[in-house]
C-alpha cells in the first residue's frame, strides 16, 4: 500500500490496495482543493497569532500553500498514489515544497474539523452560483410574463379545463416557487456559515486559537459552539439537498406543463429546434427532451437527499467515516442544478406561442362559475346557484348545445332569476377582468403582480 498516509505510525505498512481505494475520497474530494488551501492558510495564520508558529514559519507555510494553489489553478498539481484524500495531497505537496516545517501545519487540527470546514466553504461558494442560475430562470419567466401579456388560456384543475386565466399569470405561478427556493437557499447559507475549524478531532484544540477571528477570516458568521457537534454536523448538506430536491420538484412541474402544452393535443407552445430533439425512427417527431430531463432529474435529486439522511441516521458521535459519503450527493445535486437551470432559462426564452390554440381551448363551460356568480348578484345563495348552474349544464348537454347557446327559456325553466343579460357572462375579457383582487388573474391584478415579482427578484 502507498506510504505517506497521515496516520501510518502504528501500522505495519501493508494495507489491501482495494481497501485503500475504497477508503480513499480523492477521486471526488479533489474538488475541495481550493477550499482546503484557503482553510489551511487561515489555520496557519491562526497558529501564528496563537504563538504556536513563529511569524517566519507562518510565512513559509503560507508561501508553500500559495504555490500549491497556483499549481491547482494552472492544472499542474500532480497527485501521488498515496494521496488518500485532498487534505493528504495538500499536506504531502507542502512537505515537498517547504520540507519538514510542513509537519507543523496540522498542529491542533484534525481532518475532521478540516473536512467539515472545506465542505462548508465549497457549499458557500457554489450556492452563490446556483442562486445566479435560479435568477436567470426567474428572469426568463418574468420576460415571458411580460411579452406574453394579455393572452388567455384555460386554467386547469385535475388536468380538466376549469377557468380561464392569463398566460402571464400562469408564467408567474412558476416564478414564486423559485423565489421561495432562493429564500430557502439563503437560510441554508446562514447555517452553513458556522465554522468547525478549531474543533480538532472531536474535543476542541488545546492551543489558544482565536476561533472568532478565524471564522471572520474565512468568511463564516461565527465559530461552531460545540466541538463534538461541529465535526459530525452535516445538517447543512442535508438542508442543501432538501433545497435542491424541492427546487427539482418545482422544475419538474414547470417542465411537465411545458411538455403537455407543446404536445399536439394542446399545441399552446412550440419548442425551438435548438432545445428539442428528433427521433431516430420517426422523421416527424420533435421531442421535448430538455424538459423531460428536468422532470426526470428531480428523481435523482430526491434520491441524493434520502441517501444522505439514511447515512446520517443513528451514527454514534462524533466523526465516523460514514460522513465521507456526504460529498458525492451534494456535488451531484449542485452539478445537476448548474447544468439544468441555464438551459431551461434559454429554452423558455425561445418558446413560440400559439395564442389562437389557447383561446380556442376556452369553451363556454369554463364560464359556469361566472354564471353562478351572476345568480349570486341576483340574490341567490351561492350553494343554490352552483346547483342551478349544474342543472343548466345538464340541460345544455341534453339539448346537444353549450351554456352559451342554451336559449333563455331553458335557463328560466331552471330559475326565474336568469334574465336576458345572462349571456354577458360569456364575454372572456370581462370575465377575466372580474378577478382583480390581489393575486387574481385579471390583467389589472397581474400587472401589479408582475411589478411585485420584479422588485422581489431584486430585493433578495
Ligand atoms: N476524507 C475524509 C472525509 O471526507 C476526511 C476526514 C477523515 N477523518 C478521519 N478521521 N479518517 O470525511
Amino acid at each position: 500500500m502507498p506510504s505517506h498516509t497521515l496516520w501510518g505510525g502504528r501500522f505495519d505498512g501493508k494495507s489491501d490496495p482495494d481497501a485503500f481505494a475504497l477508503n480513499a475520497s480523492l477521486p471526488f474530494d479533489r474538488r475541495l482543493a481550493d477550499q482546503d488551501v484557503r482553510g489551511s492558510l487561515a489555520w496557519a495564520a491562526a497558529l501564528v497569532e496563537a504563538g504556536v508558529l513563529t511569524r517566519p514559519e507562518g510565512e513559509r507555510i503560507a508561501a508553500g500553500l500559495e504555490q500549491i494553489r497556483a499549481e491547482f489553478q494552472a492544472g499542474t498539481f500532480t497527485f501521488a498514489p498515496s494521496d488518500e484524500d485532498i487534505h493528504t495531497a495538500v499536506e504531502r505537496r507542502l512537505g515537498e515544497i517547504i520540507g519538514p516545517l510542513a509537519g507543523k501545519l496540522h498542529t491542533g487540527r484534525s481532518r475532521n474539523d478540516q473536512v467539515a470546514t472545506d465542505f462548508r466553504l465549497w457549499l458557500l461558494d457554489h450556492s452563490a452560483k446556483i442562486e445566479t442560475a435560479i435568477i436567470e430562470l426567474q428572469t426568463a419567466l418574468l420576460a415571458r410574463a411580460e411579452t406574453d401579456f394579455g393572452h388567455p388560456l384555460p386554467g386547469y384543475t385535475h388536468l380538466q379545463r376549469a377557468q380561464p386565466v392569463l398566460l402571464s399569470h400562469w408564467w408567474l405561478s412558476h416564478f414564486w416557487p423559485l423565489q421561495r427556493d432562493r429564500q430557502r437557499l439563503h437560510g441554508v447559507r446562514q447555517r452553513t456559515a458556522v465554522l468547525p475549524l478549531g474543533c480538532g478531532a472531536l474535543a476542541g484544540t488545546p492551543f489558544p486559537i482565536d476561533r472568532a477571528a478565524l471564522a471572520q477570516r474565512l468568511g463564516f458568521r461565527l465559530p461552531a459552539p460545540n466541538s463534538l457537534d461541529a465535526v459530525s454536523d452535516r445538517d447543512f448538506a442535508a438542508e442543501f439537498l432538501f433545497f435542491a430536491s424541492l427546487l427539482g420538484v418545482h422544475l419538474s412541474k414547470l417542465a411537465e406543463n411545458v411538455i403537455l402544452f407543446s404536445s399536439s393535443e394542446f399545441g399552446f407552445l412550440e419548442l425551438a429546434d435548438a432545445y428539442a430533439t428528433g427521433s431516430s425512427l420517426m422523421p416527424q417527431k420533435k421531442n421535448p427532451d430538455v424538459f423531460e430531463l428536468a422532470r426526470g432529474k428531480a428523481g435523482a435529486l430526491i434520491g441524493h437527499l434520502t441517501g444522505l439522511l439514511a447515512s446520517l441516521k443513528g451514527l454514534p458521535s462524533a466523526y465516523d467515516k460514514d460522513l465521507q459519503e456526504d460529498k458525492l450527493p451534494v456535488f451531484r445535486a449542485a452539478d445537476t442544478l448548474l447544468a439544468l437551470l441555464p438551459v431551461l432559462a434559454r429554452a423558455l426564452h425561445t418558446l413560440t406561442l400559439r395564442p389562437e390554440r389557447m383561446r380556442a381551448a376556452i369553451d363556454p363551460a369554463q364560464f359556469a362559475t361566472g354564471l353562478a356568480d351572476y345568480l349570486v348578484e341576483k340574490g341567490v345563495p351561492f350553494r343554490e346557484a352552483h346547483h342551478l348552474v349544474g342543472q343548466a349544464v345538464r340541460l345544455a348537454r341534453e339539448q346537444g348545445t353549450t351554456l352559451a347557446q342554451l336559449p333563455l327559456p331553458g335557463y328560466r325553466r331552471v330559475h326565474p332569476a336568469f334574465e336576458a343579460d345572462l349571456y354577458r357572462v360569456f364575454d372572456l375579457e370581462s370575465n377575466l377582468a372580474r378577478y382583480r383582487s390581489e393575486g387574481g388573474t385579471a390583467p389589472e391584478a397581474v400587472r401589479v403582480q408582475l411589478e411585485r415579482a420584479k422588485s422581489a427578484l431584486q430585493s433578495l
